[in-house]
């Protein structure tokens, strides 16, 4: 691709380092321990919200002693916001039964709380055992909605971040640290 194309394509702001990434792994490490031992005996649902969740959900997994299985969910968009449980669109359907089971709702990052809690809503309706979510980052002073966050890796203030699965237009996600973005 010629340059300009690229330059076109990448509409980059700049951005500050605000969680490096080994401080991300030895929180992730620890969460996965945390929940080893909470869910001890049982083989739990994990949920992942996509695409903000990728590399948590990566790094989660392989912290996790435990048997799991893995599903995926992609709400249908940000862009005029979910207004209701039908917003969200289930990717390819649940290879798993959710029934019974002990799920795990996996997020990047819960901001006003509503996608968590429409997804919450949602599965509760295919009666698993028990639901909780799971989240890298928690920005509790913009939660428009009550939100219960069982395990959260990081509380951040309500700048937007970017970096480690999250998106600002798309771009970002490669990062293998979280950034928060600031003015031009
Ligand atoms: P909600 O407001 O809790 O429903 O969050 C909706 C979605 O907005 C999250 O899953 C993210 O994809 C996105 N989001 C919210 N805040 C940020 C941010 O600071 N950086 C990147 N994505 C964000
Ligand atoms: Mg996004």
């Amino acid at each position: 691709m010629p340059n300009s194309a690229l330059a076109k394509l990448s509409r980059l702001r700049p951005f500050e380092l605000l969680l490096p990434q080994d401080q991300i792994l030895r929180r992730v490490s620890e969460m996965g321990d945390q929940i080893s031992r909470d869910y001890a005996g049982s083989i739990p649902v994990l949920v992942g919200v996509l695409k903000g969740c990728v590399m948590f959900m990566a790094d989660l997994m392989k912290a996790l002693k435990l048997p799991v299985e893995v599903e995926f969910v992609a709400p249908a968009s940000y862009r005029e916001g979910v207004r209701s449980e039908d917003d969200l669109v289930l990717m390819g359907g649940f290879s798993s039964r959710l029934h019974g089971r002990h799920v795990l709702i996996v997020e990047g990052i819960v901001d006003s709380g509503r996608t968590v809690t429409l997804l919450v809503n949602r599965l509760r309706k295919l009666e698993p055992a028990s639901i909780e979510v799971v989240t890298l980052l928690d920005k509790p002073g913009s939660h428009r909605v009550k939100v219960d966050v069982k395990y959260r890796g990081f509380s951040v203030g309500n700048d937007f971040v970017i970096g480690y699965g999250l998106d600002n237009t798309q771009q970002y996600r490669n990062l293998p640290f979280v950034g928060r973005l600031k003015e031009r």
